[in-house]
């Protein structure tokens, strides 16, 4: 499967109407790719949907699915979501004995492996293991729900894990999620951020296309490699 190009914006459904998914889905239908967030009320405060639910999302969606697992029992869960078919499936790194080996599985059903840190958590250890993971989420909010403030001190984490992987000529994607907007996505992309999750920010918005657009050129403007757009 093809993926798009950074930088890429992933509406986040946890803002759609989840009556009309199907309608929202396809308001969202110029977006990179759509971000589901599972949630166990358990690792989160707060339940949303399971396997049931991601299956008709992805038979449903013109675009692939970026699963975020805010679950307990990673290891044993993700792979299932994997078997559906997303494009991306990240875990907690807080939620899983053995991420590693759990990275291995997604990859082998055929999903990117992901893992996702909460603000508490540093990034540092997954320095020696980063070409296990095709993405790596650092939160810039607690888990849990939308519309939460953006966390500018998450920023360090992610310029010290986009060194890393220039460092070691890594191809992983870094993702950012909460509080995503047209004020604090300029930041995250100049720290190191390509793909960003926005659920209040595009699902708000009057112009959902309109504001993807906004999104995705201050994303590009302000990202790394974009130099030579400025002059
Ligand atoms: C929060 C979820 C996010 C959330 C983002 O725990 O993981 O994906 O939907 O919502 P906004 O963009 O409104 O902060
Ligand atoms: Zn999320």
């Amino acid at each position: 499967m093809t993926l798009p190009d950074a930088p890429r914006i992933n509406p986040s459904i946890l803002s759609a109407d989840f009556v009309n998914m199907q309608r929202d889905l396809e308001r969202i239908s110029g977006a990179d790719l759509v971000h589901v967030d599972v949630m166990d009320n358990h690792f989160v405060p707060n339940l949303t949907f399971g396997p049931q639910m991601v299956e008709r999302v992805q038979a449903t969606s013109p675009l692939p699915l970026d699963v975020h697992l805010m679950i307990s029992d990673a290891d044993r869960w993700a792979p299932g979501y994997a078997e559906i078919g997303a494009a991306s499936v990240t875990f907690h790194l807080e939620a899983a004995r053995e991420p590693v080996a759990l990275a291995r599985r997604l990859r082998q059903i055929g999903a990117r492996a992901g893992v996702a840190v909460k603000p508490d958590t540093p990034v540092e250890g997954m320095f020696e293991h980063l070409d296990e993971f095709d993405q790596i989420l650092v939160m810039t909010v607690e888990p849990g729900f939308g519309g939460q403030s953006f966390r500018t001190d998450m920023m360090p984490k992610l310029r010290a894990l986009k060194n890393e992987a220039a460092r070691r000529g890594s191809e992983v994607w870094l993702q950012v999620d909460g509080g995503i907007s047209l004020d604090t996505i300029a930041q995250a992309a100049e720290a190191g951020a390509d793909t960003f999750v926005a659920g209040s920010a595009v699902f708000g918005a009057a112009d959902i296309d309109q504001r993807i657009g906004q999104l995705r050129a201050l994303a590009a403007r302000h990202s790394h490699g974009a130099d030579s757009l400025d002059s």
